[in-house]
C-alpha cells in the first residue's frame, strides 16, 4: 500500500462502524446520522455534540503515525507533537478548548500540524469484548432497558473457564495487567519516598462487593450504573431471568452501600464491580488499534495510555518546587484572599 491519508483512515472507520461516521456533512444537516448526538446535563454552555469523524485537520494529509487516545487532553496533544504523530483517534467526544488545555483546538492542533478524529457512541456495541473480558457471553443485550436511552444491560452465561466470583476478578486483573500497574506504583512510591500515592487502575481495580471468591457463577447481569440502571431495573431483570446469580457493574463504580448493591444482596445475588472507566483504552481502543494495524500495515500505531496519580500535596514535586509554590502563594495569592475575606466579612455585617 502506498501513502495513507487522513481520509483513508476516516473511510476505514466508516466501514468498521458500518457507515456510522460523518463522511457527508449534508446527511448531518438533514439529521440523518443518529450518531451525531448532543450530550448535555443542562449546565449552561457545557453541552457538546459528538460528530464521529474528522474534527480537525486536512483530509489529504499523510498519516505515518496514529495515536489512539481515550480522552483528548493537553498532555495527549503535547505527547503527540513530541512523538511525531500525524493523527489522533480519540474515543470520547471533543469539546473546543476543553479538550485542548483551555485554548481553541484549531490554534493548538494547527500549530503542531495534528489531525484529530473522534469516534464515541458510533463505536459502542460493535463487539462483545466488554462481556468477554468480564468472563461471560451475553445472550441478551439491551441499549435502552426500561425505556431509558443508553441504559445498557447484558445478560450473559459464564465462559467455561470462569466458575467463581474469584475467577472473574483474577481474569480482569490478568487481562488488565494489574500486577504490572502495582509494580509501577510501588516503584513510584519508593522513588517519591511517599506511600500515599494512588493510581486509578490499581485503586479502582475489580472487586467483589457481595459474595465470597469461591461462590459459583453461572448467569450474569452486567450493567453500567452511570447509564441509569436502577434497583427497579434490577428487580425486573431478575424477574425476567431468575437464573441470574451475579450482578457485575463496570465502567462506573458503585460503593458497598449503593442501592443497587443493597438490592442485589436482598435478592440473594452476588455483586462484583468490574473494570473502571480508566481501562477503557484496553477494552475498546486496543481492538480498534488492531483493526487499523491490520488495514494499514505501514502506519505506526501508538497507544496513549494514561496514568493518573493522586499524591498528597506535601509529597508532590520537590523541596525547591514547594518553596516556589509557597512564595507565589504567600507573596501574591494569599494576601488577596485575606483582603477578599475582609471584604466579604464587611459585606456580611
Ligand atoms: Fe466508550
Ligand atoms: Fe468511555
Amino acid at each position: 500500500m502506498g501513502e495513507v491519508t487522513v481520509s483513508d483512515i476516516v473511510q476505514a472507520l466508516d466501514r468498521i462502524t458500518g457507515g456510522r461516521v460523518v463522511t457527508d456533512v449534508g446527511r448531518v444537516a438533514a439529521g440523518l446520522n443518529p450518531f451525531v448526538v448532543t450530550k448535555s446535563s443542562d449546565l449552561p454552555g457545557k453541552a457538546v455534540t459528538e460528530t464521529p469523524g474528522l474534527i480537525h485537520g486536512d483530509p489529504a494529509a499523510k498519516v505515518r503515525t496514529i495515536a489512539m487516545v481515550m480522552t483528548l487532553t493537553e498532555s495527549a496533544i503535547e505527547l503527540a507533537a513530541a512523538t511525531g504523530v500525524d493523527l489522533l483517534v480519540a474515543h470520547h467526544p471533543i469539546a473546543d478548548a476543553s479538550n485542548s488545555g483551555g485554548v481553541p483546538l484549531r490554534n493548538y492542533l494547527g500549530l503542531y500540524g495534528l489531525a484529530v478524529v473522534e469516534l464515541h457512541e458510533a463505536f459502542h456495541g460493535l463487539h462483545p469484548g466488554i462481556a468477554y473480558l468480564h468472563g461471560h457471553a451475553a445472550f441478551r443485550t439491551e441499549v435502552r432497558y426500561g425505556g431509558v436511552p443508553g441504559n445498557i444491560m447484558f445478560v450473559g452465561r459464564r465462559l467455561p473457564e470462569v466458575k467463581t466470583l474469584g475467577d472473574i476478578i483474577d481474569r480482569l486483573d490478568r487481562l488488565m495487567g494489574v500486577q504490572r500497574e502495582i509494580e509501577v506504583l510501588e516503584a513510584d512510591r519508593r522513588a517519591s519516598g511517599c506511600d500515599q500515592i494512588h493510581e486509578t487502575s490499581v485503586a479502582a481495580r475489580a472487586r467483589i462487593l457481595v459474595g465470597e471468591p469461591e461462590r459459583p457463577v453461572d448467569t450474569v447481569l452486567h450493567v453500567f450504573p452511570h447509564t441509569g440502571f436502577s434497583p427497579e431495573h434490577l428487580d425486573n431483570a431478575v424477574r425476567e431471568h431468575p437464573e441470574i446469580d451475579t450482578v457485575i457493574a463496570s465502567i462506573s463504580r458503585v460503593a458497598r452501600d449503593h442501592p443497587l448493591v443493597v438490592r442485589a444482596e436482598e435478592l440473594g445475588r452476588a455483586f462484583v464491580v468490574g473494570n473502571s472507566h480508566a481501562v477503557e483504552l484496553y477494552e475498546n481502543w486496543m481492538p480498534l488499534a488492531r483493526c487499523l494495524e491490520e488495514l494499514f500495515p505501514n502506519v505506526k500505531i501508538l497507544m496513549f495510555k494514561e496514568r493518573m496519580f493522586a499524591i498528597p500535596y506535601e509529597a508532590c514535586g520537590n523541596d525547591a518546587l514547594r518553596r516556589y509554590a509557597t512564595r507565589m502563594a504567600e507573596d501574591y495569592l494569599l494576601p488577596r484572599a485575606s483582603e477578599g475575606g475582609e471584604q466579604l466579612g464587611r459585606m456580611a455585617t
